[in-house]
């Protein structure tokens, strides 16, 4: 029994093949492009665009962008030959599992909770304060103690400070539901995904478009502010910090390969799903960073968490406020739904294989579905949407997809030294060159994260051993094929 034993080629894909009896395959490549988009646009463009810019970037806030999603395109394309290689549900967790064994993918596993679970709990309470918001300008006020958690303090829009309350119950309402329907059924998220993708790329366009002729060059000057003298603060390496930040943005592009399952066509489909939104994404985040700051001086936007919304004011179209919240409302929704989508898929797929007990893969008769993991995840996600403070969610996504990419990163060379011949329907180029680089970027983020960060990741990642140790080690099925 060899904790680095890994799972054959083989056997993933005779795993994959019987998936007639497990998930369905209803995915084509237009709807996993969306999935990625749905993943991908939410807090971190509008609410975190004006914060790197204010503190860190100034107007070549586009320029972090751009850095950011290099880092992203280097794991992405990592990601896209293990997903077209290995199109079963589970992602990077399957990918290590086939390479680097055993240990390694549960650690892997482990880790993506950090950014799939923490992701939505993030993206929960964000949704939550663009809801106060919304009910505001209808004059509806909820009681102060159900809309914060315990650690936080919030600054209403009407001035009101709340300095810590009992719980978030917006963001816990919006987890339950979207688990709830995640329940119901892929087919069905994916088309109440496709539509909010749709809304939510217009809201972009919109603002883009709109916004374009109100821009005031003279807000570009200096387009890249001089450095204050502290690392970080503007300049360069405010770009590179303003990298960091918008980081964020990104995430949710691997989360097409947890759906690789429930494709049609997973070998086309996956690099297209997966590289395609990323593109996307990077156009459209680069263009409007660049109205955003050239609407207003970048340095306003400083403790801003609705800095699209700011920004779009110059423009004077005060009608179209209340519908750009809507919109970024139903975007964030999309976010919180691939994110529960991925992290079930990954417990179901680690259950499958033994590491968790059987209830996390028991599929549901009429929906197909694993409801089971879904409804844990509804408390699990509430608990931390409804109680922890959102930067400590946001730093803790962060590097915690970080973890995930350098692994995956890693794992890509290990398989082309271990299993050259095997087909590949993509390839990703210039191996070692991209994942070498995917992991230096990777490194170089992991590193401008806060301590507390660094602290709770070795946390839940001692926690995940001892769970491997006591439990995944003795029960699962590629070690104990007996059992
Ligand atoms: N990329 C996702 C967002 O910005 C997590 O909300």
């Amino acid at each position: 029994m060899s904790i680095w034993k890994t799972k054959p080629l083989s056997v993933l894909l005779g795993e994959a093949s019987e998936s007639e009896k497990g998930l369905k395959r209803t995915l084509s490549s237009r709807s996993l492009v969306a999935l990625g988009v749905g993943a991908i646009i939410g807090a971190g463009l509008f609410s975190l665009t004006g914060i790197a810019a204010a503190d860190h970037a100034g107007p070549a806030v586009t320029i972090s962008f751009i850095l950011a999603a290099i880092g992203c395109a280097f794991a992405g394309l990592c990601y896209a030959e293990f997903a077209s290689m290995i199109p079963v549900a589970g992602s990077a967790y399957t990918y290590s599992y086939a390479t680097m064994g055993e240990f390694m993918a549960w650690i892997i596993g482990w880790d993506l909770v950090l950014e799939y679970a923490l992701g939505a709990a993030t993206v929960g309470v964000s949704w939550s304060r663009y809801l106060l918001e919304l009910l505001a300008k209808f004059n509806i006020h909820l009681p102060p103690q159900l809309i914060c958690s315990p650690w936080e303090t919030l600054t209403l829009s009407n001035g009101t400070v709340i300095e810590g309350g009992i719980i978030n119950l917006p963001a816990i309402f919006i987890v339950s539901l979207l688990s709830l329907l995640l329940i119901k059924g892929t087919k069905e998220s994916a088309s109440l995904n496709n539509f909010l993708v749709v809304l939510k790329v217009a809201v972009v366009i919109i603002f883009i478009v709109l916004g374009w002729k109100f821009i005031d060059p003279t807000n570009y000057v200096p387009y890249i502010p001089e450095n204050t003298g502290v690392f970080g603060k503007f300049g360069w390496s405010g770009i590179a910090a303003g990298a960091g930040t918008v980081f964020f943005a990104f995430i949710g592009f691997d989360a097409v390969s947890t759906a690789a399952q429930e494709a049609k066509n997973p070998q086309k489909g996956m690099p297209i799903g997966i590289l395609g939104s990323l593109v996307i994404c990077t156009i459209l985040y680069v263009l409007f960073s660049h109205v955003m700051t050239g609407l207003v001086p970048y340095y306003k936007f400083a403790g801003d968490a609705k800095p699209a919304a700011t920004a779009f004011a110059v423009t004077g179209y005060d009608f179209l406020q209340t519908g750009l919240i809507i919109a970024i409302l139903a975007g964030y929704t999309s976010v919180i739904l691939v994110m529960l989508m991925g992290q079930s898929r990954v417990f179901y797929t680690m259950s499958k294989d033994g590491l968790l007990p059987p209830f996390f893969s028991e599929v549901h008769a009429k929906f197909r579905t694993p409801w089971k993991t879904n409804l844990f995840f509804l408390v699990f996600v509430s608990l931390f949407a409804g109680l922890v403070p959102v930067s400590d969610l946001g730093h803790m996504v962060s590097i915690g997809t970080l973890l995930a990419f350098v692994l995956v990163c890693i794992g890509v060379m290990v398989m082309r030294h271990k299993m050259p011949d095997a087909p590949r329907a993509f390839r990703t180029p210039l191996v070692p060159f991209v994942p070498v680089a995917g992991i230096l970027i990777c490194l170089a983020l992991m590193y401008a994260l806060p301590n507390e960060s660094w602290a709770r990741l070795v946390i839940w990642m001692a926690l995940g051993i001892i769970i491997y140790f006591v439990y995944g080690k003795k029960n699962s099925k590629l070690n104990n094929p007996e059992k």
